[in-house]
């Protein structure tokens, strides 16, 4: 018996990086894995590499992400893991001294409110269910400090 057998994993920012190692190896220990992210490309071909599916959203929309757990639910019948990972470091979040305004927004929008916004849309499904686990990203930049300006 796999660990994660049949258990159903909503990874954002599934399309790269760590959300898609993720994926693989979520897969590898038997769960029913949804790459949810805004790159369609590579979320498609990873989806269909790890035998699970795609879902189009944007973390920073509560629609999309309200829609990225009901097709999950719907299609595989429960939401057990959700790996709040999509983030971005765009080079324009650089020292406070030189960040705009937009950046700061942008970034606090991408890495932070919607943890909020995930957070919020998938509790009430492990509520139902009586289980579920919640992962989210953060960074070694919190506890170790950033090795360039990133504010
Ligand atoms: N790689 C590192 O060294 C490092 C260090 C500290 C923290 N992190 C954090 O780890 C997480 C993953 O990092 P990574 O290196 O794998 O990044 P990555 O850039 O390889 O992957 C991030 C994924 O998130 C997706 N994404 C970006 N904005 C999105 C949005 N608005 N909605 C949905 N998807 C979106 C991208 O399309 C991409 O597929 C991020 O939260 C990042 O901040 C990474």
């Amino acid at each position: 018996m796999k660990r994660l057998q049949d258990r159903v994993a909503v990874i954002t920012g599934g399309s790269s990086g760590i959300g898609k190692a993720t994926a693989i190896r979520l897969a590898e220990e038997g769960a029913k894995v949804v790459i949810a992210d805004i790159d369609p490309v590579s979320g498609e071909k990873i989806a269909a590499q790890v035998g699970g599916i795609f879902v189009k959203a944007d973390v920073t929309n509560a629609d999309d992400v309200a829609n990225m757990y009901k097709v999950a639910f719907d299609t595989y019948g429960s939401v057990d893991i959700a790996f709040n990972n999509a983030g971005i470091s765009p080079p324009d979040d650089d020292s406070i001294l030189t960040t705009g305004i937009d950046a700061w927004r942008r970034v606090q929008e991408v890495n932070l409110t919607s943890v909020y916004l995930c957070c919020k849309e998938v509790i009430p499904y492990m509520q139902r269910q009586g289980k579920g686990a919640i992962v989210n990203t953060a960074s070694f930049v919190a506890t170790m400090a950033a090795a360039t300006s990133q504010i």
